[in-house]
């Protein structure tokens, strides 16, 4: 989630260009509305499924007409969709809320887990599981793809739960200082799970990390280690690490508030990674992208080197990284 002074920025109409680019890249949409888009998964077929906190409809943009669609509306009161992830084969898993404009925050007791299931020929979404009602920050989410374990992370009190999206059953998986939020800022917000290490950003801290996920899908907290922090200013409303993607070589994309992405690199034992950041973008600009959230890499033969970044000024940005 972004603040609403980024969003009023956005919404005042900054010139979008990709001039100062490092990595060519393509706004593939734009919103008319200025949507802001909030989290991104990317279907087998291609297709990109987007959410926004300012609306209940699980959106799937064609990424070669640049088409936007509705797949479906979350009932159940909800106003806001977050954090997407595949558990199974198009069964996706979405978190909705309903959403406070005016405090920026969830309401509690509205937050709940969501299973879309696009098998079929017409989409289902299905409630699983309620959040505890002081839970008024979910965001990221995070499946072990091929079981019905998820993670979800929750800004507000730096937990991340655990979800079986078969029985409903919710545990707090970790909950630790390293994922805690201070002040107004969020604390864990992104969150990936590559084998057996889940990855996180918090937003507030300035961290990128990994926890070991231990057999039985419970999460290590004395594991929590810190791979990375932002540079070029302390955390800010306006300067954080959003929600990040990782590639099939294993490195990290996050996204990082105003208007850049910075890279991840592991070494060989995975203990210091490279950084580089603004492998695109501008560290304090909005030239590339107003505000990037989150992102993903394509999925079919032709775009699997393609970032796909949403933003918070309504844009999904293609990046090429073929050349990194
Ligand atoms: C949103 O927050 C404002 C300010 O705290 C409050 O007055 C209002 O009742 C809240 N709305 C909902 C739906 O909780
Ligand atoms: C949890 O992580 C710590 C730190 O890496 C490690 O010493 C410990 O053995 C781990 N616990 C388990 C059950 O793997």
């Amino acid at each position: 989630m972004a603040s609403t002074l980024m969003r009023a920025l956005a919404i005042l109409g900054l010139a979008v260009s990709s001039a100062f680019a490092s990595l060519p890249t393509t706004t593939i949409y734009q919103s008319p509305a200025m949507l802001p888009f909030e989290n991104i998964a990317v279907r087998a077929s291609g297709e990109l499924l987007l959410t926004s906190v300012y609306s209940p409809v699980l959106y799937s943009l064609d990424a070669s007409s640049g088409t936007l669609t509705d797949v479906i509306t979350i009932g159940g009161g909800a106003t806001s969709l977050l954090g997407i992830s595949e558990f199974s084969a198009d069964n996706f898993a979405v978190v909705a809320a309903e959403f406070n404009a005016t405090t920026d925050t969830e309401v509690g007791g509205t937050v709940a887990i969501w299973h879309v299931c696009l098998t079929g020929s017409t989409p289902v979404a299905t409630n699983i599981a309620s959040l505890p009602s002081s839970v008024i920050g979910a965001n990221g989410l995070s499946a072990i793809f091929g079981s019905s374990t998820v993670f979800v992370a929750d800004s507000g009190s730096g937990t991340i739960f655990t979800i079986d999206m078969s029985s409903g059953a919710v545990a707090v998986g970790v909950q630790a200082a390293a994922l805690e939020p201070v002040g107004q800022l969020l604390g864990v917000n992104g969150l990936k799970v590559s084998e057996s290490t889940i990855y996180f950003t918090n937003s507030a801290q300035g961290t990128f990390g990994s926890i070991d996920i231990l057999p039985g899908a419970t999460l290590n907290a004395s594991s929590i280690t810190t791979l990375g922090t932002l540079e070029d200013g302390a955390p800010s409303a306006q300067h954080l690490f959003d929600d990040l993607a990782l590639d099939t070589e294993g490195r990290a994309w996050v996204a990082v508030h105003p208007g850049s992405i910075s890279l991840f690199t592991p070494n060989d034992d995975q203990a210091d990674w490279v950084q580089t950041d603004a492998i695109v973008g501008d560290t304090d600009d909005y030239d590339v992208f107003v505000v990037p959230t989150s992102c993903a890499f394509g999925r079919t033969p032709s775009d699997a080197t393609t970032l796909y970044v949403t933003t918070d000024g309504g844009q999904v940005v293609a990046v090429d990284t073929s050349g990194v």
